[in-house]
């Protein structure tokens, strides 16, 4: 009797293409599981005039538990020009379906590991003093505030009156009072005590459990003294629990500084949506970019675990797939350790971390050659191959990992 039900969103483009190889590599550390298709993404609409159809909703509703692979989106004129004849002109608007997803189920956690496997030529690495060069290993994990911040939506071009109005109050507001309301777009920055205070326990929890040193909250309260305000006490309020853990406190513009300066130093990064959007892609760039960005987004009943990369329209098409599946494979291991499967999890990085030592299967991204079906020629794996050399590591280390002990 299987164990688990996964609703797998391959969605579009190379989504498609990585997620089935994860499958693969799940199936061979014996995560033992149903998988049930769910659509989403351009094709529905397309023909449905929604990207996130409810039958899908209703799967991950009643399956808690969602692996995707990445979608397609266009700008509002182009969307409209690709729906089916029937649906066009009716007034259907386009909404990215994983935004969707995460203010459906309140995933207000995303949580982002950045963590460099040695032999990685992606890595980032730094001049030492006497002239001579050194790769700092990377281990961060970023809590983003996934629905909330400056992404919660509430914007305006030529606010209505009563917005007027009430910004009026504010004695800042006066150099804008006169600006004519088609002049004026206005992007409000969210933040409640509850969604802050999750993010932060998330974040200590994490920091707690994987025996990190700190927790640093990067925020920019001098300036946003309301939100990043409220983001920073509670974050000191959470650290009171965890005296093992230290809270630092840095500035985004900071942070994205000393990124190159000392990113070995950091654990933990809590911040708020905008904040953890940027330091989080900025982190994953110091670690393969791309290729080896895995996220979570975790809600108190649902969780989606996803690559960060998107659809990458332009390689969709290759026959070979050429795209490197190691984010959406170290994805479905932060799934594995979503669902208490965290020996299984384990074994996949341990793979993916030998197979970039060995340094012998790489895809074009590790190569550092352009995209495209010439990348084979020049010695790039296929997508496939570089699942197969994980998946060759893996048996090695399943036998290690099960020797001496009786498995059925
Ligand atoms: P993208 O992430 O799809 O691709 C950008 C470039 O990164 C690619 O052209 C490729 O050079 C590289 N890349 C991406 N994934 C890779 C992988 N696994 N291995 C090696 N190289 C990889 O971003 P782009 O081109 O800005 O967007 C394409 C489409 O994807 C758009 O429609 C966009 O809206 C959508 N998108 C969807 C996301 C999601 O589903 N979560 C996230 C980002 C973009
Ligand atoms: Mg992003």
């Amino acid at each position: 009797m299987p164990k688990h039900t996964i609703v797998t969103m391959p969605g579009d483009g190379i989504g498609s293409q990585v997620l089935p190889e994860a499958i693969r590599v799940l199936d061979a550390v014996g995560f033992e599981a149903d998988y049930i298709h769910a659509d989403i993404g351009w094709e529905c609409w397309r023909n449905e005039a929604n990207a996130l159809p409810e039958r899908t909703i209703d799967l991950l509703r009643k399956h808690k538990v969602g692996l995707f692979g990445a979608i397609t989106s266009k700008p509002k004129k182009e969307a409209e020009a690709e729906l089916a004849p029937a649906l066009k002109g009716k007034g259907f608007q386009y909404f990215s379906p994983i935004v969707s997803m995460r203010q459906i189920f309140n995933l207000d956690i995303c949580m982002r590991p950045c963590l460099s496997f040695p032999g990685n030529p992606l890595n980032f690495i730094r001049k030492t003093p006497s002239g001579g060069f050194e790769e700092p290993i990377v281990d961060v994990v970023v809590f983003r505030q996934n629905t909330e911040g400056l992404y919660a939506g509430v914007e305006w071009t030529n606010p209505p009156g009563k917005v007027r109005e009430a910004l009026s109050l504010h004695p800042k507001f006066k150099p804008f009072d006169k600006v004519p309301g088609e002049d004026l777009a206005i992007s409000v920055r969210i933040i409640t005590r509850s969604a802050a205070r999750r993010i932060c326990e998330a974040g200590f929890r994490h920091a707690a459990k994987f025996g990190y040193k700190s927790v640093t909250i990067c925020e920019k309260p001098n300036v946003l003294r309301e939100t990043s305000g409220m983001m920073e006490e509670i974050a000191k309020e959470v650290q009171k629990q965890y005296p093992g853990v230290a809270l630092w406190s840095t500035n985004i513009d900071a942070q994205t500084m000393w990124l190159t300066k000392n990113p070995e130093d950091y654990g933990v990064i809590v911040a708020s949506n905008l904040f953890g959007d940027v330091i989080s892609d900025a982190f994953a760039g110091l670690v393969g970019g791309l290729g080896f960005a895995a996220s979570g987004n975790i809600g108190e009943e649902v969780a989606v675990f996803e690559p960060t990369h998107g659809s990458a329209p332009k390689y969709a098409e290759l026959d070979p797939p050429i795209v490197n599946p190691i984010a959406m494979v170290l994805s479905a291991a932060m799934m594995l350790d979503h669902l208490g499967e965290t020996g299984k999890a384990e074994l996949l990085r341990k793979s993916i971390a030998a197979v970039v030592a060995e340094g012998k299967v790489r895809t074009y991204d590790m190569m550092r050659l352009p995209g495209g079906a010439k990348a084979i020629a020049h010695g790039a794996a296929t997508t496939t191959e570089m699942t197969d050399a994980i998946l060759d590591k893996l048996g090695v280390a399943v036998e290690k990992a099960y020797a001496g002990s009786t498995r059925s």
